[in-house]
């Protein structure tokens, strides 16, 4: 039912009962605390050893950092947040033919996260497409905006190198091969989410997308260049992550926490909205194959640390992340 997206009907002048959370769980968005802190890594720089360990740290103690200087080419940031923001301005008749909330659809327009589960909303639109191989999804993406086929396949593509290479540092990080993580999670699927929050007329009482961590691998998130939403736990306080110039947001999912032994953090997120303006956020997922099995690298497991998680198919851990609702723990099983 595409009467269901917030882009769709005429500004909400105030927040309607479905999305307003009850009072425990509101953002509390004077409490939030400004993300200087959160690292900034120049994949440019020539020494190594710094980009490595400039990530160990943000791996094990953000699990969230930036990257500048990584190569993906500025316009092409710039023409997939255009063609986002136009595609979200698309006639409701448009829209309508790719609506609906079947999570295990491979295209699909929908709305808060998942409205079969959920019992309050997200204050959010999203687009969701599978985006490995190209040429399997291509052809059933939206053909309106006329370039958004062309635009949002030529970066997936410099994502899907960008990611490659940002998992072949992560191995080196934790002291593994550099193709160890690329060859556990074989034939990588990979996703795309984009995000449209729409301004909102009572943001202290609902969410954009409510606190939860990634289920995938690696998450590369390109931010709206102007407006803020993402927030990161730390220590149990909330951290904004501010838009910076030409950066993009790296994030560690749950496979890359259970494959590093719980070295590296899958931490909890989440966007909140404002009054003044929408907001848009383009997230790429990087996914095991589904059949991959997921364990702690045996070269970081043995005397002293021994494995914490079990192992597990990605498939098995991917149903169960949809069965259940976004706000639970993550899915990981501990040896008991
Ligand atoms: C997400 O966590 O998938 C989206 C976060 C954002 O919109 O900043
Ligand atoms: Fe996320």
């Amino acid at each position: 039912m595409a009467d269901q997206l917030l882009s769709t009907g005429p500004p909400r002048r105030t927040l309607p009962e479905s999305y307003i959370r009850p009072e425990s769980q509101r953002p509390r968005l004077t409490a939030v605390e400004s993300d200087a802190n959160i690292p900034v890594i120049d994949l440019s720089t020539d020494d190594l050893s710094q980009i490595m360990s400039q990530i160990r740290d943000a791996c094990q103690y953000y699990g969230f950092f930036q990257i500048v200087n990584h190569g993906m080419p500025t316009g092409l940031m710039v023409e997939m947040k255009a063609i986002a923001r136009e595609f979200f301005s698309l006639p409701p008749e448009e829209k309508a033919k790719l609506y609906s909330d079947d999570p295990a659809k491979k295209i699909r327009l929908s709305t808060s996260f998942n409205i079969r589960k959920e019992t309050v909303r997200n204050w959010r639109d999203y687009l969701r497409l599978h985006c490995y191989p190209l040429e399997d999804f291509v052809p059933v993406w939206p053909s309106k905006p006329p370039s958004f086929r062309e635009v949002v396949s030529t970066y997936c593509r410099e994502v899907r190198q960008l990611g490659f290479r940002l998992l072949g540092l992560i191995s080196l990080s934790l002291g593994l091969e550099e193709d160890y993580i690329e060859k556990v999670l074989g034939e990588q699927e990979q996703h795309m989410a984009i995000n449209y929050y729409p301004q909102c007329p009572e943001p202290e009482l609902t969410y954009g997308l409510q606190a939860h961590t990634d289920p995938n691998a690696l998450t590369i998130l390109l931010q709206d260049q102007k407006v803020a939403g993402l927030q990161v736990l730390k220590d149990d306080k909330w951290i904004r992550v501010d838009p910076r110039p030409n950066a993009l947001v790296i994030n560690i999912g749950d496979q890359l926490q259970a494959l590093s032994n719980g070295r590296y953090k899958s931490v909890w997120h989440r966007a909140v909205v404002n009054s003044d303006k929408e907001r848009i956020s383009v997230a790429s997922f990087l996914c095991p194959c589904n059949g991959a099995v997921i364990s702690p690298a045996m070269k970081l497991t043995g005397e002293g640390s021994p494995a914490i998680y079990r192992s597990f198919t990605y498939d098995e851990y991917y149903k169960k992340f949809w069965s259940r609702n976004l706000d639970q723990e993550h899915c990981l099983e501990l040896f008991k």
